[in-house]
């Protein structure tokens, strides 16, 4: 049984960056009310010849370099997105011709959660020993879909993708878990309601701004702050883990209140949490790849650690998975087989 662990991660994020001294000018707010309500100072937006996909490509390039893998290793791409390039063909469908990665490659959309539903996937068919190596990415373009008139949701998200190559890792010393949940029922709570079959692009949804994130944010808060804490509970449960197995826990960066009452409910060390939402908003389902990258950067990641994630959002969806972390350099050491060189005695 092979075991998979994430063996290498990327990530992009645009050059452009909107402080909230920058929303003080376009709406009315603070960034008093910003930060206390949410922790976040600034966020990046992309440029307009950049896409999903174009960021998607980049964070996935430096994912492969981190991993030590060639686009010929990869068997399969899934992009969890809520903001792909187009209804189709697929953001995972330009990724895979822009690397020429030869497999197959598909989107994946679970809102927020995009990223963790999709690892949950590549880690069932590394596992399973279907495929050696799966890139798995999360890229969004939310600043395309934000009405930037309305304070109330224009605040709170940002751009960028975060990608990681999942693979087998022979060190592993236990199998990874998740736990995936929906709720159909609060899906009018979040919803970009319009270009959809449901109600496709007219003069009048454009008019009445439809096309825009739509979001009953103390709903969504109440929610979300119930269902990080269960989902991550069960998911330790469900591998067999105690909370100080915990390396890291990596939370979905929607809003540092929401993290805060998880941690405190589930009772997980404040040094173990990784929040770098102030920095970069709510990127949906870049905010746990591009978490993991940073936690890498900052050397809080190494060899056989686990990883607890957790993500929320429009579904209403949520999921929770442990898995452990494998990066390349001791793999490579791993798989390189002895050279036993025998040097001939001169007589
Ligand atoms: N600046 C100033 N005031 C504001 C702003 C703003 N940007 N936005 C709202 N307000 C006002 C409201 O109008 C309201 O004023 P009122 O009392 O006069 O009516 C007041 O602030 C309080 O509004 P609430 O919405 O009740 O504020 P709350 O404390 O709930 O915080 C927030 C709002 C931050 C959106 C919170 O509800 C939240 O974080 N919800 C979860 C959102 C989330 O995580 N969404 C992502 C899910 S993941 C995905 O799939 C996209």
């Amino acid at each position: 049984m092979n075991r998979a662990t994430i063996r290498g991660c990327g990530m992009y994020v645009p050059e452009r960056v909107v402080t909230n001294q920058d929303l003080e000018e376009m709406v009315d707010t603070s960034d008093e009310w910003i930060t206390s309500r949410t922790g976040i100072k600034e966020r990046h937006v992309v440029a307009p010849d950049e896409s999903t996909s174009s960021m998607a490509i980049t964070a996935s390039q430096r994912a492969l370099d981190d991993a030590g893998l060639e686009t010929k290793d990869i068997d399969l791409v899934i992009v969890g997105t809520a903001t792909p390039d187009y209804q189709f063909p697929a953001t995972a469908c330009l990724v895979q011709d822009s690397l020429g990665i030869e497999g197959g490659a598909f989107d994946l959309e679970a809102g927020c959660t995009s990223f963790v539903y999709a690892l949950s996937i590549a880690s069932a068919y590394v596992s399973s020993g279907m495929y050696r190596n799966v890139l798995v990415v999360g890229s969004e373009s939310l600043s395309r879909i934000l009405d930037w008139t309305d304070r109330s949701t224009c605040v709170l998200f940002g751009d960028g993708a975060g990608a990681v190559v999942v693979s087998a890792g022979p060190y592993s010393t236990f199998d990874p878990q998740f736990v995936l949940g929906s709720d159909g029922s609060g899906g009018k709570a979040l919803c970009l309601p319009a270009g959809g079959s449901a109600m496709p692009a007219s003069t009048e949804t454009i008019g009445d701004r439809l096309h825009f994130i739509r979001m009953a944010g103390p709903e969504v808060f109440r929610f979300a702050t119930r269902v990080v804490g269960d989902a991550t509970r069960q998911v330790l449960d469900k591998a067999g883990l105690e909370i100080e197995d915990i390396d890291i826990f990596i939370p979905h960066q929607a809003n540092t209140r929401i993290i805060d009452s998880a941690v405190r409910r589930v009772g997980i060390p404040e040094d173990r949490v990784f929040i770098n939402i102030d920095r970069y908003g709510n990127t949906s389902s870049a905010s746990i790849p591009i978490a993991l990258y940073e936690a890498r950067q900052q050397g809080k990641l190494k060899r056989g650690d686990t990883v607890v994630m957790v993500g929320f959002g429009a579904g209403l969806t949520w999921a929770a998975g442990a898995i452990q972390w494998g990066t390349h350099v001791e793999l490579q050491r791993q798989e390189v087989p002895v050279q036993i060189e025998v040097v001939g005695v001169p007589v």
